[in-house]
């Protein structure tokens, strides 16, 4: 397995990825009227590639044998310190081999300077939650929000990285 920094090019793949670990993820979770909207809106190909060109996001693939993409990663900058999680996606068929904890572990490489890194996950995707208390992140705080017409609950997460023991 590869993984390297995603190009514009990879943009076409990259949608399907997400789409079809959207459904596979959030069917029975979310109703299919959002998760049409947010396939449609939050994985627009210029959504993406817009993502792809920003400096301040890092935006990680990892490549199967045959070339394919098999996940991605997503990192923010916030500041100085903090880093945002914003999407971490392995492909149902390249699940539980690694890659999820690789992409992760790698993307951290890229900020030596940094000390925290924060995500946003539903509470009821509890597979990806207990994934990450496996690689050390820790509860935060619960969020209520609405997105279109539909209330859902999240959970924010925090893990101190590159050595730093004080948490924020
Ligand atoms: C969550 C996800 C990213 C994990 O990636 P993955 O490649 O399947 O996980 P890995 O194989 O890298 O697992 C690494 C370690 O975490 C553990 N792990 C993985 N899933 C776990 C789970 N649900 N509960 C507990 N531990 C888990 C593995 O056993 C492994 O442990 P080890 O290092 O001690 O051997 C992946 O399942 C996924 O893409 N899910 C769907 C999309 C999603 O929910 N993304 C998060 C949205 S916020």
């Amino acid at each position: 397995m590869r993984i390297r920094q995603a190009k514009i090019s990879d943009c076409n793949q990259i949608k399907i990825t997400l789409e079809n670990s959207w459904i596979d993820t959030y069917t029975n979770k979310l109703s299919d009227s959002l998760i049409d909207y947010i396939v449609a809106k939050w994985h627009d190909k210029k959504n993406l590639s817009d993502q792809i060109k920003d400096p301040n996001v890092l935006f990680l693939v990892s490549l199967s044998n045959n070339h394919d993409i098999s996940g991605l990663i997503t990192i923010k900058v916030l500041n100085n310190l903090e880093l945002f999680l914003g999407r971490l996606y392995v492909d149902s068929k390249h699940q539980q081999q690694g890659i999820g904890k690789k992409l992760l572990r790698e993307s951290i490489q890229f900020f030596p300077k940094h000390r925290t890194i924060k995500l946003e996950v539903l509470v009821a995707n509890q597979n990806a939650i207990e994934f990450y208390y496996h690689q050390g992140f820790i509860k935060k705080h619960l969020c209520k929000k609405k997105i279109q017409t539909e209330s859902i609950q999240t959970l924010f997460l925090t893990k101190n990285i590159n050595g730093s023991k004080c948490l924020k």
